[in-house]
């Protein structure tokens, strides 16, 4: 394997020493870059992006060529490829998000839910890792991912976003059964989908929980993150305690303590969430990612240097945060915008390390 050039990612996910904070930005590679919404106008649609290696590869490296401040590349796909796989039919209406055509709406197509043939069906996605890594050569790490199986779960029972999880919900309290079965086979599936991710070439992984924050308090750590903790147990089990491992629930601010103690070398905290705070509350023994407000990026240059400022001075000295957005950036942000941040990250941040 190639050497990572820029190691600055890894070395703050392992708390060794590094000249300046890193950094990289969920959704980098996205609708807000003129040359993503080309390439994707001539790919034909979002999942053709995905399912073609060199599209994928090349959207994946867009946001790296034109801003050369970024650590980190991130693996372009969807977290939803999983339920794709095991057969739920997703497709994306436009300017609706993404949608399945079997959602799990009855017990019989839960009962026979079952993990899919990862290295077959989602092969795409491997080969995608392969190509991103020898296009990259190493010029920095690159992130694979998965969503968590309560943020995948709610996919696929709901058919779809933006339905406030009545169903999944009526579902959890009145048939816990059949949810644990969804979770069960989405763990099952995540674990071999991140390993073989790892196996192609991926330096680190993340799971996206998105909606680990739409639980209850007494539900979120026996509905989402048990089950990632299993995910990273998984991993390790399989020989990949190397490889480090972030979890980010998005609202999960109050449970960082727990998710502290799952096994995970980070955490994604969103721009709710005290940054300071979240430091205390895990007592430095695992690295921070985040946390700025995604919609400072729609102000302008003397806002964002201010609030990338802020994000700085609440982590304070230390060589264990990775600047990040607290979610993914909007598709309405300037890219000149994105500029004036990492520019910011890069000359605030030294007077906070030691190297
Ligand atoms: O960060 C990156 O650059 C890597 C690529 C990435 C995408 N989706 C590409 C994408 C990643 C890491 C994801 C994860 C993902 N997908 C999550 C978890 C992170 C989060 O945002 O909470 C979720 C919930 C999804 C499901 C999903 N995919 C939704 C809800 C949507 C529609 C949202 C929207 O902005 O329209 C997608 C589509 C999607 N995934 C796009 C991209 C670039 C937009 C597709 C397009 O129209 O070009």
């Amino acid at each position: 394997m190639t050497p990572i050039t820029n190691d600055v990612f890894l070395k703050t996910l392992k708390k060794e020493s590094t000249p300046y904070t890193p950094v990289w930005m969920m959704r980098q590679a996205g609708r807000y870059l003129p040359e993503y919404r080309k390439t994707r106008k001539h790919a034909g649609s979002f999942l053709d992006l995905c399912k073609n290696a060199d599209f994928a590869t090349e959207v994946t490296l867009q946001p790296l060529d034109r801003y050369p401040l970024l650590d980190a590349a991130i693996l372009f796909s969807d977290i939803l490829t999983v339920p794709d796989a095991m057969g739920l039919g997703l497709h994306f209406v436009d300017g609706e998000g993404p949608k399945f055509h079997y959602p799990l709406i009855d017990e019989q197509a839960i009962q026979k839910l079952d993990v899919p043939n990862v290295e077959e069906d989602l092969g795409y996605v491997f080969n995608a890792v392969r190509s991103i890594k020898t296009a990259l050569n190493g010029r920095v790490p690159l992130i694979g991912f998965a969503g968590s199986p309560w943020t995948l779960a709610t996919y696929m029972v709901e058919g779809q976003g933006g339905t406030g999880f009545l169903n999944i919900k009526k579902m959890l309290y009145s048939r816990p059964d059949l949810i644990q079965h969804i979770l069960k086979v989405t763990t099952e599936s995540v674990s071999i989908y991140l390993a073989k991710q790892i196996e192609a070439g991926a330096d680190a992984v993340m799971i996206f929980d998105s909606w680990g924050g739409a639980l209850s308090h007494h539900e979120y750590e026996s509905h989402s993150l048990n089950y990632m903790k299993v995910i990273i147990s998984n991993l390790n089990l399989m020989g990949f305690e190397d490889t480090p491992k972030i979890i980010f629930t998005k609202g999960g601010g109050q449970w960082l303590d727990l998710q502290s103690q799952s096994g995970a070398d980070a955490l994604g905290i969103d721009w709710q969430t005290d940054l300071g705070n979240a430091r205390k509350v895990v007592n430095d023994k695992i690295a921070l990612q985040g946390n700025l407000d995604p919609a400072i990026l729609l102000s302008e240059p003397k806002a964002i240097r201010s609030a990338v400022r802020n994000v700085l001075d609440s982590y304070g000295h230390g060589e264990s945060h990775i600047f990040n957005l607290g979610h993914g950036i909007t598709q309405f942000t300037p890219p000149e915008n994105v500029e004036c941040m990492l520019d910011e990250v890069r000359s605030y941040s030294k007077k906070y390390h030691k190297a």
